[in-house]
């Protein structure tokens, strides 16, 4: 398989649509979440600006446990009960955090993180993990970044199915 990622352009939203689209084929006719985890957190680290940290947490039937990721090494375990990734495991929302400071019982693993974008990812009802984003910016992620996250992270689940 060859997959060449070409520069996003145009709107958010049309960039989002094109990004979408680049991790369709990058994980199309592989069903390995490993591998497919590692290859979309390296097409979404290089395909947006502004990112310290992005990639995956997998939920292994007590915490999150770090999975594939681009950025600096991370902690290994994350509580249901902690953190921004627990948030979004828990309530099933995406948490969208602008300023990480101000979120209570942020757990800091860059300590460059500023803002944070975390989608959970389910299976009907069984929690699989969270795709979490990382940014040395503030409020670095808007409503487009969050449906366009959303999206990346439906091709994800959509090709372990
Ligand atoms: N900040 C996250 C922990 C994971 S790192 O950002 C990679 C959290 O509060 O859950």
């Amino acid at each position: 398989m060859s997959f060449v990622s070409s520069p996003l352009t145009g709107s958010k939203p049309e960039q989002y649509a094109q990004l979408a689209q680049q991790a369709r084929a990058l994980l199309h006719g592989e069903r390995d979440r490993i591998a497919n985890a590692a290859n979309l957190s390296a097409l979404v680290y290089h395909a947006l600006p502004d990112l310290n940290w992005a990639g995956f947490y997998f939920f292994d039937g007590t915490e999150l446990v770090v999975g594939p990721f681009q950025g600096l090494p991370a902690c290994v375990r994350i509580p249901l009960d902690k953190g921004v990734c627990g948030a979004a495991a828990r309530s099933r929302q995406t948490q969208r955090v602008e300023d990480v400071n101000a979120f209570h019982g942020h757990v800091a693993c860059d300590s460059a993180s500023r803002s944070e974008l975390v989608v959970p990812l389910y299976d009907g009802e069984a929690l699989i993990g969270v795709f979490d984003l990382d940014s040395p910016k503030l409020a670095r992620f808007d409503a487009d970044d969050q449906r366009g996250l959303e999206a990346v992270a439906a091709c994800f689940m959509e090709a372990l199915r």
